[in-house]
């Protein structure tokens, strides 16, 4: 389900309700939705011209929507095409800024000295919104400062909707879209844990049909590279696992399973979405036969027990036998209609049981050696760390260092909150930050101490660091001297307030 999906399927028409109430809904003429419940604070400007546009976003109920996005998401230098509200008490949300409009750094740190992280979109420009996080994807998941827990949910948000729009009909378009999202999961995941943890936790909470694409693309380059495929063959090895259910409809994307009564309505179309797929490759991309291959062999079994057509083991397209484990994979540990999903290890036990009749043992072997390794799924703590960092305005010493042109970045750290793999607490002795110069001859070690949670300590970056330029690019090399390193492999996000 899209984010867009989710938050106009919380979308209601109690009037009167408390709209600080997380997924409630406020009715009336002016009614709004605030999904995530963080309110900010009364104090923030408007431009009085903005005020006028809050009629633009009524519907023909009279009934107006917004969904929270998160600050850090909107990046300062692009011209937007939606309007960004804020909410303030008792006026509700109020205009901030107009579409095309870029957000200037000036408005961030106006909102985030005010304590404001989280912003809103009307939910009718949501679409648009939708649009620019998948445009700055890329960008979005490089970025430190954003906690990586928001990272992992934007990009299964991107891999929703792009399966959603395929399952309506495979155009050229997704095909491109398709090849970037390979790019940016292959970039991000394959030699760091840091993401795909991070995507399990996520995973494990949420329902997202474009989680199972994810999972088969990432799972497919990891065999691929196991199996030493040629690396010409790996981007679109990858993209055939973004797109291998491209046959499903809507009706039939969360079905992990050939329904077994042939009277479900699901059981035809279940069947029929390999031929589909295929056939909407081969009008698409018809020069890739590998693409098309898995879209319509993936459900075949080496003991001509699949479908559709039941072909022998050899006949089987290499790509769709490695597609046709990992595939079995994913869809045994996620959660269907009626069934819990499995653990890693029972899992690999049920695709073990099938390998040699069904699925080819060699690539199982692959998937064994790939997986076995403890998993995240279902872990419910985790990367819960968030660092607020800004300019020092406490401390000793903290007015003359603002003053001191060598210290034009002080920076605080603020650890919000700090939650170990099961969830729990963690102490002050549990989380180290460091911050390193890694802007001119190497590394240099600035700051290492232990914090706990509420604590804040200053960190003053001298000149050398901060250096002059756009303040984007200042922004980003900043963020990039900090490092995180926090003990037992927690994930802290990074929030800046530049000068
Ligand atoms: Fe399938
Ligand atoms: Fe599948």
């Amino acid at each position: 389900m899209t984010a867009a999906a989710e938050d106009s399927a919380s979308l209601g028409t109690t009037g009167g309700q408390d709209d600080s109430a997380g997924a409630a809904v406020s009715g009336g003429t002016a009614a709004a939705v605030d999904l995530a419940g963080r309110g900010g604070p009364d104090a923030v400007s408007t431009s009085a011209s903005a005020a006028e546009a809050v009629s633009d976003s009524r519907d023909l109920l009279g009934i107006k929507a917004y969904v929270p996005v998160l600050l850090d998401v909107i990046r300062t230098t692009d011209r937007l095409a939606f309007d960004i509200y804020v909410k303030q008490g008792e006026r509700g949300f109020v205009p901030f800024r107009f579409r095309n409009t870029p957000l200037q750094d000036r408005d961030r740190q106006q909102l985030l000295v005010q304590g404001v992280h989280q912003v809103y979109v009307d939910v009718r420009h949501h679409p648009n919104y939708c649009q620019y996080v998948e445009g700055q994807l890329d960008a979005i998941i490089s970025d430190a400062s954003i906690d990586i827990q928001e990272r992992a949910r934007l990009l299964y948000q991107v891999s929703d909707r792009l399966v959603e729009e395929i399952a309506a009909g495979l155009t050229v378009e997704h095909l491109k879209r398709a090849r970037q999202l390979v790019r940016v999961l292959a970039s991000h995941t394959l030699h760091s844990r840091t993401l795909p943890e991070a995507m399990a936790r996520v995973v494990a909470r949420e329902q997202h049909v474009g989680a199972h694409a994810l999972h088969v693309c990432s799972g497919m380059l990891r065999i691929g590279l196991s199996m030493k495929l040629a690396v010409s063959e790996l981007a679109d090895l990858a993209l055939a696992g973004i797109l291998h259910d491209a046959g499903k409809s809507m009706d039939v994307l969360t079905c992990w399973e050939l329904p077994k009564s042939t009277a479900d309505p699901r059981h035809h179309a279940y069947r029929e979405h390999p031929t589909l797929g295929a056939q909407a490759l081969q009008m698409v991309c018809a020069k890739s036969s590998g693409l098309i291959a898995v879209a319509g062999q993936h459900h075949e079994a080496l003991d001509r027990s699949g479908f559709p057509t039941g072909l022998p083991g050899e006949s089987i397209h290499l790509w769709a036998r490695i597609c046709a484990v990992v595939d079995a994979y994913d869809c045994l540990t996620q959660a269907g209609p009626n069934r819990k999903p499995l653990e890693p290890g029972e899992a690999l036990g049920r695709i073990e049981a099938d390998s040699g009749s069904k699925l080819d043992p060699e690539i199982v072997g692959h998937l064994k050696r790939l997986y076995a390794a403890p998993a995240t799924r279902g872990a419910t703590g985790g990367a819960a760390g968030e660092v607020l960092l800004d300019i020092g305005q406490s401390g000793p010493g903290g007015a003359e260092r603002r003053q001191s042109p060598r210290y034009p970045f002080h920076v605080a750290v603020i650890v919000r909150r700090g939650l170990d793999r099961q969830g729990r607490p963690v102490g002050r002795s549990s989380i180290v930050v460091q911050a390193l110069d890694v802007s001119r001859t190497g590394i240099h070690f600035i700051s290492r101490q232990p914090f706990g949670v509420g604590e804040v300590i200053l960190v003053d970056l001298p000149t050398q660091i901060g250096g002059k330029g756009p303040a984007q690019q200042v922004r980003a090399k900043i963020v990039r001297c900090l490092r995180w390193n926090v003990a037992a492999g927690y994930d802290i996000g990074a929030t800046f307030i530049g000068k």
